[in-house]
């Protein structure tokens, strides 16, 4: 009788623990994150640009929360170290430029990433695209760090058609760089990169299994260049619809930013089809701002913000000619750190506005995390914060101090308290201080004189479309996401307000000079000794960067049979991929079918 009763209670229990776990498996969202890779603030045009009209990418920021004051580190790796471990670059030794093919180095094994934590809560996790965190050893690639799959490349950009990787200054055969998992992948050669990780996703989509929630980040090629004999590169029918855009150069981005929005719409369409955009959170944003000018760069816009970003060439060791001193920095402007985003998701409470909440990469771990009720391990020390309440309910915008670059290797440094901001040093000698990439008035597509209507009929509205979303509406989002640089009676060219960054630092009020033309520097010096202390505060908590810019010639696709790959043998066992969920279950469903038959 007694064991009876003590073998209910145990039932009760398993049970209960398989509801539950049933329960959390259904209701958790899938989070979709569509990384971009060098995009201009000005090349989405709901920030109202009419030169190239993006209405899949418009249809997904009405219908959800424009970011319109997104922060991003300057570069490619920096800042997808920082949305994989929501911590600044300084905390994780990711702080000083990007992973160069044939340099030892990753995002350290002690960091604890964002799928990872996604995974142990239930997601299967799925990486598309591009990675750039290392690989010169096999546990630093993807699959080795949360994602239970990858298909896509390791370096900082390859061909968008063939797949390889150039290095540019040196000797070395060029390689692919393609992977399905850790296998050598050439079976879409020659397929338009945004198009094989378009139909990467919607395979993944189709083929999910919705017990479980699906965490995917869809981390394009696009708009990067790809290698230097031939840096732009777009579907001749994409470029063919932007024959109002007379710089050829500007036409092939032009047809990538194209075929990127037709991207968006598919995936988000594939959503629905599948019956998961209901409950998906969808995070657009792009890495960083433009490399707009200089040698490779794509000729985004990040106008009318002043400075660029750099991309993620390479050749940057000897500082010797005209290209290598170009691409010694990066930027500390607002063209290099503000970055284009969106969020779209039916939980947000609020929909359908423009958000001045500053948020920053490193807050979507945290942000993500409370959204999906995926819980933290404690000890983790983040720097973000979640910002999901404010998105969710449109709150007032919260406080905020942030570090936007320290580099005290190259000599640079930005920070940012709420409206206030701080620059000291500056990328490529100063030379792109200025405002680049102001587009010709007279290039507007002529399909934006139907702007709206565009917009209604794009894929991602025609899923969306339950919601009424006005012409007038749209007329309004969009103005209110349109930066103007407002006017002040005061001459900015007078030597009291012109910033010189590699002379003395400066600094600036954004709320009232967002494109960074005034430096109160020597109107307040107080102000800025303030904000100076502040910077050194995270100066103090640095740690020393991880990059090891010795080259190694083991790196050279010639040692690999032609492809891009780990060059040490050390490798990780065990701990592999889902099946820790997927014992855990059988156990559970065992142990009760056990007990069913002995009842
Ligand atoms: C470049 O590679 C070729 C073939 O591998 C070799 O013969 C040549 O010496 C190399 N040149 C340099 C400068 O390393
Ligand atoms: C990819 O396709 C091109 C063109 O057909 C071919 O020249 C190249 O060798 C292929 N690459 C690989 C790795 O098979
Ligand atoms: C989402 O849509 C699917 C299919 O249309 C439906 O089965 C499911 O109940 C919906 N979920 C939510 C949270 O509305
Ligand atoms: C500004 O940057 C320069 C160059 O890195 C550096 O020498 C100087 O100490 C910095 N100034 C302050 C106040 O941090
Ligand atoms: C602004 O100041 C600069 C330098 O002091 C001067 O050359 C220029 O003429 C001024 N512009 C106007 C519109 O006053
Ligand atoms: C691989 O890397 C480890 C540590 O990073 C090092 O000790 C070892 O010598 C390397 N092995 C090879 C073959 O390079």
């Amino acid at each position: 009788m007694r064991s009876l009763r003590q073998l209910g209670l145990v039932l009760s229990v398993i049970l209960w623990l398989v509801e539950c776990q049933g329960a959390a498996q259904t209701s958790k969202p899938n989070i979709i994150i569509i990384l971009i890779d060098d995009m201009g603030f000005n090349d989405v045009s709901f920030h109202g640009s009419n030169q190239i009209l993006t209405p899949n990418i418009d249809a997904l920021a009405y219908n959800g929360v424009i970011l319109n004051r997104h922060y991003v580190p300057n570069l490619c790796t920096p800042s997808r170290a920082t949305l994989l471990t929501g911590k600044y670059p300084i905390h994780t030794g990711m702080q000083h430029f990007v992973q160069i093919p044939d340099e030892p180095w990753g995002l350290p094994l002690s960091e604890r990433l964002m799928p990872q934590f996604f995974r142990e809560a239930g997601y299967a996790t799925e990486l598309i695209g591009k990675w750039h965190l290392g690989f010169w050893r096999q546990d630093l690639t993807p699959t080795m760090r949360g994602f239970d799959h990858h298909y896509g490349y390791y370096n900082g950009y390859i061909d968008y058609y063939d797949h390889t990787h150039h290095m540019r200054d040196k000797n070395y055969t060029t390689g692919v760089d393609f992977r399905r998992d850790l296998q050598r992948w050439q079976q879409d050669n020659g397929t338009y990169a945004t198009e094989a990780f378009t139909t990467e996703a919607r395979r993944v989509i189709e083929q999910h299994d919705r017990s479980r929630p699906l965490f995917m980040v869809l981390s394009h090629l696009a708009v990067h260049t790809g290698n230097e004999d031939q840096p732009m590169q777009a579907p001749p029918e994409e470029v063919a619809k932007f024959a109002h855009i007379a710089d050829a150069k500007r036409r092939t981005y032009a047809g990538m930013v194209s075929s990127l929005d037709r991207s968006v719409g598919e995936t988000v369409r594939a959503l629905s089809d599948r019956g998961m955009l209901n409950n998906s959170i969808v995070l657009l944003y792009s890495d960083n701002g433009a490399p707009t000018v200089g040698i490779h760069s794509n000729s985004g816009s990040n106008y009318p913000y002043r400075g660029v970003s750099n991309n993620c060439l390479q050749g940057v060791r000897q500082p010797l000619t005209d290209f290598l001193v170009v691409q010694q920095k990066e930027s500390p402007w607002e063209g290099g750190i503000r970055s284009a985003g969106a969020i779209w998701s039916p939980l947000l409470q609020q929909r359908g506005y423009v958000s001045n909440q500053v948020i920053h990469a490193i807050d979507w771990l945290p942000t993500l995390a409370a959204a999906a009720g995926v819980r933290l391990p404690a000890d983790l020390q983040l720097d973000g914060v979640n910002v999901w309440p404010s998105l969710s309910g449109n709150l007032e915008p919260q406080s905020r101090r942030l570090l936007h670059v320290l580099d005290d290797i190259f000599g640079y440094a930005s920070y940012m308290r709420d409206q206030l901001k701080y620059v000291n040093g500056s990328s490529f000698q100063g030379r792109y201080d200025t405002w680049l990439g102001e587009l010709p008035a007279d290039e507007a597509d002529p399909l934006s004189a139907y702007y709206v209507q565009q917009v209604l009929s794009s894929q991602v509205q025609q899923v969306l479309g339950t919601r009424a979303l006005t012409n007038e509406r749209i007329e309004q989002l969009r103005a209110a996401a349109t930066l103007r640089c407002p006017a002040n009676e005061q001459n900015h060219t007078q030597p009291l307000y012109v910033c010189q960054p590699l002379e003395a630092p400066c600094f600036f009020n954004l709320a009232k000079d967002p494109c960074e033309r005034y430096n109160l520097a020597k109107l307040y010096p107080l102000q800025l000794q303030l904000l100076e202390q502040e910077l050194q505060q995270f100066r103090l908590n640095a740690v020393p960067s991880a990059r090891v810019a010795t080259p190694d010639a083991r790196a050279n696709p010639a040692l690999h049979g032609g492809y891009w790959e780990w060059w040490n043998g050390t490798t990780t066992t065990g701990g592999s991929s889902s099946s820790k969920w997927s014992i855990f279950n059988w156990v559970w469903l065992s142990c009760l079918s056990c007990l069913l038959v002995a009842l």
